[in-house]
């Protein structure tokens, strides 16, 4: 049987998306965009469908701005909302994008009530806290994406830094999808099974920490429009094929809290095993002391931007 993926929102990150899940022919693709921007949405479907025959994939490519076409999808990205521009943080995006995740998450509701629910909108931890609640599905079926584009920025930088290819490097970024509440953590990093801190001296490791850290707002004052669509679209992508193939990889994701690193009741990136259920399995590691405490503080700035919301 084929899949089906619905893209809501087929702006920068959402278009590129969905070009990364049917280029790896994962699923049938529909994106949603609103009504004033059905034609440039049904545009882009048709250009990407124009190039299968050169790249060789079979998913169909549909572009819309009727909600009922995502009925029957396994999978639903949202990516609606308003990006970052220079000098803004991801929590100045709340007011806007929270009227849009709320009128989103209605429309998955009613038409696609068994998929996985996957959140891309900024601020992520309390857009997707804010789609769990409204939504009513179970915890393991909607999920933020944020670890994983937090950790292949930190991968990129420390491959970069050594010169080794990025495949041969592993590293692991938690806590919130913000500057300040990110938690990399180093003694989870390493190149080839060897530990970082044994190939780099710490005030290297501490400047890839830093520029991690602040990943996005490096590429939000360079493109000086708008944030960034490549590595968020290859997070969304991997996290697709992890639950599509039910290949229960390991990938950091924000995943609802019951008690796990001693936090509940909110959403927080968290290594996760995702696989045909969703998160199937939080992954609960030790943390050092520091490690710990800054993911304290990371779930405190979440809860202070979810107070804000009414849902
Ligand atoms: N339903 C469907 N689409 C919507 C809705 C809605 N209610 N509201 C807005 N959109 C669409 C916009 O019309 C636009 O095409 O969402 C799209 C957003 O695309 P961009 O403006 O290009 O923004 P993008 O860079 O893709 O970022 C989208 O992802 O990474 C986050 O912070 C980023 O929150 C932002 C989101």
């Amino acid at each position: 049987m084929r899949r089906k993926v619905t893209v809501v929102g087929a702006g920068f990150v959402g278009a590129t998306t969905a070009q990364r899940i049917a280029e790896k022919n994962l699923a049938d693709v529909v994106m949603i965009d609103i009504p004033e921007k059905e034609g440039p949405t049904k545009g882009k479907a048709l250009d990407m469908l124009e190039a299968a025959p050169l790249v060789g994939f079979e998913a169909h490519i549909e572009g819309t701005s009727d909600y009922a076409a995502m009925a029957g999808s396994d999978v639903v990205v949202v990516t609606a909302g308003v990006p970052r521009r220079p000098g803004m943080t991801r929590e100045d995006l709340i007011s806007i994008n929270a009227n849009i995740i709320r009128s989103v998450t209605e429309q998955v509701v009613k038409h696609a009530p068994e998929a996985i629910y996957i959140v891309v909108t900024n601020p992520l931890d309390a857009m997707v806290y804010a789609a769990y609640k409204l939504s009513g599905f179970p915890p393991e079926r909607v999920i933020g994406q944020s670890g994983a584009l937090d950790s292949t920025r930190f991968r990129a930088f420390i491959a970069m830094e050594l010169g080794v290819s990025m495949r041969d490097v592993h590293a692991l970024v938690i806590g919130g999808h913000t500057d300040v509440g990110m938690v990399p953590l180093v003694s989870c990093s390493s190149v080839a099974g060897i530990p970082l801190t044994k190939l780099l001296p710490r005030e290297r490791i501490d400047a890839l920490v830093e520029r991690t850290r602040k990943g996005g707002t490096e590429i939000v004052q360079l493109l000086g429009d708008g944030s960034a669509y490549y590595a968020p679209s290859a997070g969304v992508a991997a996290m697709v094929e992890a639950i599509l193939l039910d290949e229960k990889r390991v990938i950091p994701s924000a995943c609802y809290l019951r008690g796990e690193y001693g936090l509940r009741d909110l959403y927080l990136g968290v290594p996760a095993v995702l696989g045909a259920k969703g998160v199937e399995r939080i992954l609960e590691i030790e943390l050092a002391p520091e490690e710990h405490e800054q993911l304290r503080k990371a779930a405190e700035l979440v809860r202070e931007t979810v107070s804000k919301l009414t849902l």
